[in-house]
C-alpha cells in the first residue's frame, strides 16, 4: 500500500507506516496544492497525511484516486480540508485530538502571561541596553489574581487552560455553544449564551474555537469594541477568527492593554502594523511544538492511517 505525506513529519510516525510495509512517499520542501495534485494523479495512494498548511479543498479531493481511503491531518484543527467532500468520495479524514491539548494550554498560559507582565517587552528593552536604573513606574503590567478569564471555545484546550489559571486565583466565565459541567464543576466556570458578555466582563480573554464558517471573523470591529480598556486578547486556535485589520487598529488605538498571538489571518504574513507593535506578543504557529507532542501528533496520524488501510474504523475521525 502507498501512503502520500505532504512534508516531513517527526519520524516516529513514519516509522509505523513503514513497520506495516507501507510505501511512504514524503513530498520534499513545502508542497502547492498543484504539486500534491500532481502527485495524486502519478501514483495509486491509500492514504495520505497532511498538514494543517495544505489546502485539501475539493480540486484536491477530485485529484484523489479511488484506493484513496484516508486523509489523516497531522494537527487537531482540520478548517484546511473539505470534509464533505471527502466523505461523498468514502474518504475517512482524521485529526490528532487530546495529545496536543496540555501542550498548546501551556503556550496559552505562557502567551497571558507574557501579555500581562510585559515580558517580552522587557527583554528586548535589557538587550536594547536601555536599563540604566529601577523605577518605579518602568513596564507596569496587570496583575491576574482576582482577574476575570474567559475562555472563548471551551472543549479540551480552552478547559486546560481555564484549569490551569485557576492556580493564578482567576475566576472563569466561558461561551460555547455546549454547556461544559466538568468546566463548570472543576473550575466553578460561569456559562454565557453571548459572546458579548464574556468580552465585557473577562479581563483576558483566550480564544480555543474551531475555524468554520461560523466562526469566521468571530471577534469583528463590534465585538471587539466591547472589550475592556485592560483588556489582553490571545488567540492559539486559528487566525480568521479574529478580524486581524480590527484587532490592529484597536491595539494602536491602546482601546485594549494587549494581544498575544501564535495564529495569524494570512499565514505565513505577519503585518507589519502588527510587527511593530509593542503591546503584542507574537509566536509562529508554535503552540503545540512540544518534541513529545509533534512525535505523538505523527505517531496518531500514522495509527489512524494504519487503522483504515487495515479495514477498520478511523480512531479520530472529525464531522
Ligand atoms: C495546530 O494548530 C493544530 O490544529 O494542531
Ligand atoms: C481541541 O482539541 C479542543 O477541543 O480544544
Amino acid at each position: 500500500m502507498k501512503v502520500l505525506v505532504t512534508q516531513h513529519i517527526p519520524e516516529a510516525g513514519l516509522q509505523i507506516l513503514r513497520g506495516e510495509n507501507i510505501e511512504v512517499t514524503v513530498l520534499k520542501g513545502r508542497p502547492r496544492k498543484n504539486r500534491i495534485i500532481s502527485e495524486l494523479k502519478k501514483e495509486p495512494y491509500d492514504g495520505m497525511i497532511v498538514l494543517l498548511t495544505d489546502t485539501i479543498d475539493g480540486e484536491v479531493i477530485a485529484a484523489t484516486g479511488s484506493n484513496m481511503r484516508i486523509i489523516a491531518n497531522y494537527a487537531v484543527g482540520f478548517n484546511n480540508i473539505a470534509v464533505a467532500a471527502a466523505k461523498e468520495k468514502h474518504i475517512a479524514v482524521t485529526n490528532t485530538p487530546g495529545v496536543l491539548t496540555e501542550t498548546v494550554a501551556e503556550h496559552a498560559v505562557a502567551l497571558i502571561l507574557a501579555a500581562a507582565t510585559r515580558t517580552i517587552e522587557a527583554d528586548a528593552f535589557v538587550r536594547n541596553n536601555k536599563f540604566t536604573g529601577w523605577e518605579p513606574e518602568l513596564l507596569l503590567g496587570i496583575d491576574l489574581q482576582g482577574k476575570t478569564l474567559g475562555i472563548l471555545g471551551a472543549g479540551r484546550i480552552g478547559s486546560r487552560v481555564a484549569e490551569i489559571m485557576t492556580g493564578f486565583g482567576m475566576n472563569i466565565v466561558y461561551y460555547d455553544v455546549r454547556a461544559n459541567q466538568a468546566l463548570e464543576q472543576a473550575t466553578e466556570a460561569k456559562q454565557y449564551d453571548a459572546p458579548e458578555e464574556v468580552l465585557k466582563t473577562a479581563d483576558v480573554i483566550s480564544v480555543h474555537l474551531p475555524l468554520n464558517e461560523q466562526t469566521h471573523h468571530f471577534l469583528n470591529a463590534e465585538r471587539l469594541a466591547l472589550l475592556k480598556p485592560a483588556a489582553i486578547l490571545v488567540n492559539t486556535s486559528r487566525g480568521p477568527v479574529i478580524d486581524e485589520k480590527a484587532l490592529i487598529a484597536a491595539l494602536q488605538e491602546r482601546k485594549i492593554f494587549g494581544a498575544a498571538l501564535d495564529v495569524f489571518e494570512h499565514e505565513p504574513k505577519v503585518p507589519r502594523a502588527l510587527r511593530r507593535l509593542p503591546n503584542v506578543v507574537l509566536t509562529p504557529h508554535t503552540a503545540s511544538a512540544s518534541i513529545t507532542t509533534r512525535n505523538r501528533m505523527a505517531e496518531i496520524a500514522a495509527q489512524n492511517v494504519i487503522a483504515v488501510l487495515h479495514g477498520g474504523t478511523p480512531l479520530n475521525p472529525v464531522e
